[in-house]
């Protein structure tokens, strides 16, 4: 999808050819003397359109003014939240196969969130998924300007929320396709892509590499497969080799039966979101190809499938990782935490300012805080903080969950270092405690996205969160 960004005003708004406009208003919106003006003025006297968030009111070939169709939204406080309200409603009121070309208005001068989360908002509601359809229906929305009384004020916020909305549409694009189309193999092809662009290198090591490195925990999980696994390196170097690059660690699974602890049939085919938080790690390269900040970035993502067969791992079965450490899996299914603790370990010759490893790692977590707020784990308050406001800001949200030692006490085992799962009780944060094992030697924070990652239902399909809030945290770094 193609955004403008250019200053106007209402007045100005009047004679803009578009299939739709949509005026964004504000509480605070005291009416001009334009033609917008003049009807909207009518229409709050009326009590026909409300400025609080998410109420509309449509108009079509309204007189006097260039565009088709016109959506006036309300937008309550403009905080980014209640903006995002107010343009979702719009979109839905705007959706017509006809809106080809479409403007949004800002009566007044947006905060840099409102203008974030309208970009996202509007990339949100045009996304057509095109993968595996034979006869892929086309995008309906080509151009969208964005309007605002002092375009050039926010013109930096505008560009890298372009380049975040290019990075989400690539998480959505290969989370969506389903297990066959997107293998190990096949995603070690998409990041071997990414490389083609400036300053992103990759390289995929194999089952024999993997087996060199020891990653014992790791090829456990895919030894129940035919499929091959894959461990993917991927660099972005925008700053000197002396600076200290971020890790992310995207969970590969591309698919996730439970293993020979098989997960129930109903619903299993959303198993293969389960490299969700791979598919972030490729969406925000993708975006850090386009904005080329001055930091360094390494993607680690360990791809393989979780399938039970003649080789799979066993309940009892004992596995040496990496980082030496022994770990008894007790349940084939927390098979998350076992692919990611090798790549926490692998992560540490990279000498990380810090490591953030992204997983939809648990229901657990989808349960405690649902849909809205991914699940934050932190061994540093101040890459805890950093991540937080990184999540308001882009309205990509997430919340600090603890990591007291005492939740690890039911790892314990008699037969190995640590068990791979702990009770049912917390059962987020005890998945944490084990990853933080192996996080000993850096800043880590960990990031449950089982959540947030996918929408189940009629609207089933990938939300490419967490990328706004990584980029906003990675660009916040570069300062
Ligand atoms: N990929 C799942 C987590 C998941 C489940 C995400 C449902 C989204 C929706 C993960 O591998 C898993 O199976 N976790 C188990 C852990 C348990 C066995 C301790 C879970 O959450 O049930
Ligand atoms: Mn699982
Ligand atoms: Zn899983």
């Amino acid at each position: 999808m193609n955004f403008e960004l250019k200053t106007f005003d209402l007045a100005a708004a009047v004679g803009e050819k578009c299939d739709a406009l949509i005026v964004l208003l504000g509480l605070s919106f005291k009416p001009g003397k334009d033609a917008l003006s003049a009807l909207l003025a009518q229409a709050m006297k009326a009590g026909d359109l409300e400025l609080k968030a998410g109420k509309t009111l449509s108009l079509y070939r309204p007189a006097g003014i260039a565009a088709a169709r016109v959506v006036f939204a309300g937008t309550g406080d403009g905080s980014a939240r209640e903006t995002r309200q107010g343009i979702a409603a719009a979109m839905a009121a705007a959706k017509s196969t006809q809106v080809k070309k479409l403007a949004v208005c800002f009566a007044e001068m947006p905060g840099e969130g409102a203008l974030r989360s309208t970009i996202i908002a509007v990339a949100e509601a045009s996304y057509v998924y095109t993968s595996t359809k034979s006869k892929p229906e086309p995008r309906v929305i080509q151009r969208v300007v964005l309007a605002l009384p002092d375009a050039a004020r926010l013109k930096p916020v505008f560009a890298q929320t372009v380049a975040a909305v290019t990075g989400i549409e690539y998480a959505k694009e290969w989370a969506n396709r389903p297990a066959n189309h997107a293998t190990p193999t096949l995603l070690a092809g998409a990041a071997k892509s990414l490389a083609k662009l400036r300053n992103i290198q990759c390289e995929v090591l194999g089952p024999k590499e993997v087996a060199k490195l020891a990653m014992g925990s790791f090829m456990a999980v895919a030894q129940g497969t035919d499929e091959p696994l894959r461990f993917i390196v991927l660099r972005y170097s925008g700053a000197s080799k002396a600076v200290a690059p971020t890790v992310l660690i995207g969970k590969g699974i591309t698919f996730d039966s439970g293993g020979v602890s098989l997960k129930p049939a109903p619903e299993m085919d959303e198993m293969k979101f389960d490299m969700s938080g791979a598919a972030s790690v490729l969406g925000v390269f993708r975006a850090l190809a386009d904005l080329q900040p001055a930091i360094n970035v390494v993607g680690l993502i360990p791809a393989c499938e979780n399938m039970s067969g003649g080789r799979a791992i066993k309940p009892g079965d004992v596995v040496t990782s990496m980082s030496g450490q022994t770990i008894e899996i007790l349940n084939t299914d927390a098979e998350g935490r076992l692919v990611l603790c090798d790549a926490l370990t692998y992560a540490e010759r990279f000498k990380p300012r810090a490591v953030v490893d992204i997983a939809t790692l648990t229901g657990a977590c989808m349960i405690a805080l649902g849909g809205v707020r991914s699940g934050l784990f932190a061994s540093s308050d101040e890459l805890a903080a950093a991540l937080v406001q990184a999540g308001e800001s882009s309205t990509d949200l997430c919340w600090r969950m603890p990591l007291d030692d005492d939740y690890a006490e039911g790892l314990k085992t008699n037969f190995a270092d640590v068990a791979n799962v702990a009770g049912r009780a917390g059962g987020a944060i005890t998945a944490a405690k084990f990853l933080q094992r192996f996080a000993a030697k850096f800043a880590w924070a960990h990031i449950d996205i089982a959540g947030t990652a996918w929408k189940s239902g009629a609207a089933k399909g990938a939300t490419g969160r967490p990328v706004a809030l990584l980029l906003q945290y990675l660009l916040a770094s570069a300062k």
